[in-house]
């Protein structure tokens, strides 16, 4: 089983980041259920499942991707602030931590090993893809609406709707990160 602990080291650094105590161990909670509920048993197994089903990802699994959009997106703050004496909108830097750890959390859920090796989508996947699954689980922990915002609204699910400024760099971190791999895999990356 996975613990409180396994997380809290798979993600020391981004949980830094989160000032609000009690917001931080949500968030710790929150995947340790979605582990939970969707059989995972131990970090190596995190760190072997592929952050997506939707096209090749070349070994880089879902720890490693949770990671880089969670920094990915604080970096696109970060720049903003320093980029301009006064940012006409407010950025929540803790809103925007836990919306990146959390923001594909449902793909616990959504996919699960073939039984030969590889992965596929679980029944739960057919019935909810991961922004739908996801949000349940965060409201359920009792998050806030804005962090479900985050987690609903961050891949299609949330084109062309209203988004809390940090589901916008989420959302940009999250294709910054899967645009390049689509494109690598249908030759259409340029090296
Ligand atoms: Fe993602």
């Amino acid at each position: 089983m996975i613990s409180k602990a396994d997380i809290e080291h798979l993600f020391s650094r981004q949980l830094r980041l989160i000032g609000d105590d009690t917001l931080r161990a949500k968030v710790v909670d929150v995947w340790v259920d979605a582990c939970a509920q969707g059989g995972w048993k131990s970090v190596d197994e995190l760190r072997k499942m592929p952050f997506t089903l939707l096209t090749d990802a070349h070994g880089v699994d879902f720890v490693a991707h949770t990671i880089a959009v969670t920094e990915g997106a604080v970096g696109l703050a970060k720049a903003q602030f320093e980029g301009s004496k006064k940012l006409p909108y407010a950025i929540d830097m803790d809103r925007l931590v836990a919306g990146g750890l959390l923001h594909d959390v449902g793909k616990l859920v959504e996919i699960e090993p073939d039984g030969s090796g590889g992965y596929r989508k679980s029944r739960s996947g057919m019935c909810a893809r991961h922004p739908i699954s996801g949000a349940i689980l965060v409201a359920k922990a009792g998050l806030s609406d804005e962090i479900v915002n985050v987690v609903a609204c961050h891949a299609k699910e949330g084109d062309g709707r209203p988004q809390v400024v940090e589901t916008v760099l989420i959302h940009q971190a999250d294709f910054a990160t899967f645009d390049p791999l689509v494109m690598l895999n249908s030759g259409r990356l340029i090296q």
